[in-house]
């Protein structure tokens, strides 16, 4: 039975074959921060209040001056191709459908004027946003940030916390990297898992980033290919440089990856739009912390400033209703999303979503809030909290 995002992990499990799932599931390293994420946010309780009127619970949010059927949506992921054919299509589908929004990778499988109108095709109102990874070629995000804009993207994700890739060592010791080979581990791989092994057969070739070969001028396909995946980071971005972005894009700007609450007040400062404390679920630096532990005080550092949002480990409604009584507007799901494509393609992903709204709805009823404008630091409670709220 599959009841909660725990439950579709274990039938992905089943289902992709091991390098696949690793791929997905894995952190970094010694994926310590991978289980911080969780553990803190497990360790964290929410002091209800009772005898209170919640006949209109209700938790839709307004951010941007678009409504979201819930304080949650979906991050981006790179190379969804590899769980299911068309895995940018499904994700982007089923958050449309779910009234959340979707944020496309950089390092996506799909077109992203293809995955546009797939969102619109289930929701005229769908929000969509691309995240943006900057190369050493800026080319590249300058043509990906024009196209975003023409296709109607709402608002630019940067993430800044890849100026190199994580040490993911599931992926080396599964021989796991692109482009694919295979080997005897991945033949024997493929033969346990047939179901998975066809369907990648069907379409015919292996997923690809799309949206980096078909920039303009970008020069070879492979090559900018292996640039991606080596991460060949532009490490000269500064702060300095957001208003050559900002010159690009006219819309919202986010920043994804911050942790440090002084760069949090720097962000705020710079003119940015929104901010994701993110980990980056635990695949980047394996020695950060949780993001429910920093959130409190990057909170207090943008001081209603600007919306943060808040990502990595996030799977229970109930991990999104702390966060908002830790002071975030929203929490974004990357994995808990996949492992719903994974097992049941867009439905399968609009189970998990619809099942942690009924979790948050059933949550913010359990603790007394009729909107998530009442959820506040009162409800927290834990041995990690300290008396004024704040994660210690
Ligand atoms: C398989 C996978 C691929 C990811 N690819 C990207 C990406 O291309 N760009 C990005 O900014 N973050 C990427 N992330 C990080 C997510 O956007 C998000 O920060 C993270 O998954 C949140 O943690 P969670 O999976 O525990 O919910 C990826 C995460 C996973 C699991």
């Amino acid at each position: 039975m599959k009841l909660n995002a725990n439950d579709h992990r274990r039938h992905a499990r089943r289902r992709l074959p091991r390098f696949a799932f690793d791929y997905v599931d894995g952190g970094a390293e010694d994926e310590r921060c991978l289980r911080r994420n969780c553990d803190d946010l497990a360790a964290l309780h929410l002091l209800p209040q009772v005898l209170r009127d919640t006949r209109n619970a209700d938790p839709s949010i307004t951010v941007f001056g678009q409504r979201w059927a819930m304080p949650c949506g979906i991050a981006p992921i790179g190379f969804s191709g590899l769980v299911r054919p068309h895995g940018d299509l499904l994700l982007a589908r089923a958050a449309a459908a779910e009234g959340v929004p979707f944020v496309l990778s950089t390092a996506s499988n799909d077109r992203l004027e293809a995955v546009r109108e797939a969102g619109l095709a289930r929701n005229p109102q769908a929000q969509q946003w691309l995240q943006l990874y900057v190369m050493s070629d800026r080319a590249i995000a300058e043509q990906l940030v024009r196209r975003a804009r023409r296709a109607g993207f709402g608002a630019l994700v940067l993430t800044v916390d890849v100026a190199v890739s994580g040490m993911r060592e599931r992926d080396v010791r599964n021989g796991f990297k692109l482009p694919f080979r295979f080997t005897p581990s991945t033949l024997l791989d493929l033969a346990l898992h047939p179901a998975w092994s066809l369907s990648m057969a069907r379409q015919g070739r292996s997923p690809s980033f799309v949206n980096l070969s078909e920039t303009e001028g970008g020069g070879d396909s492979a090559q900018l290919q292996a640039a991606l995946l080596a991460r060949s980071m532009d490490r000269t971005l500064v702060w300095e440089q957001l208003d050559w972005l900002r010159r690009l894009w006219d819309g919202p700007l986010i920043l994804k990856g911050l942790l440090h609450p002084a760069d949090a007040e720097r962000a705020a400062c710079s003119g940015v739009d929104a901010i994701v404390v993110s980990n980056h679920g635990g695949r980047q630096l394996d020695a950060a912390p949780s993001t429910i532990s920093v959130l409190p005080r990057i909170v207090d550092a943008v001081a209603g400033r600007m919306p943060v949002f808040v990502d990595s480990g996030f799977r229970r409604g109930s991990d999104v209703v702390k966060a908002l009584a830790a002071g975030a507007t929203a929490a974004f799901v990357g994995r808990a999303a996949v492992w719903g494509m994974a097992t049941g393609a867009e439905a399968g992903c609009r189970s998990v979503l619809a099942t942690l709204r009924d979790e948050i709805a059933r949550t913010m009823i359990l603790v007394g809030a009729d909107a998530t404008a009442d959820i506040t630091a009162r409800h927290l409670s834990g041995p990690s909290i300290s008396e004024g709220g704040s994660l210690v």
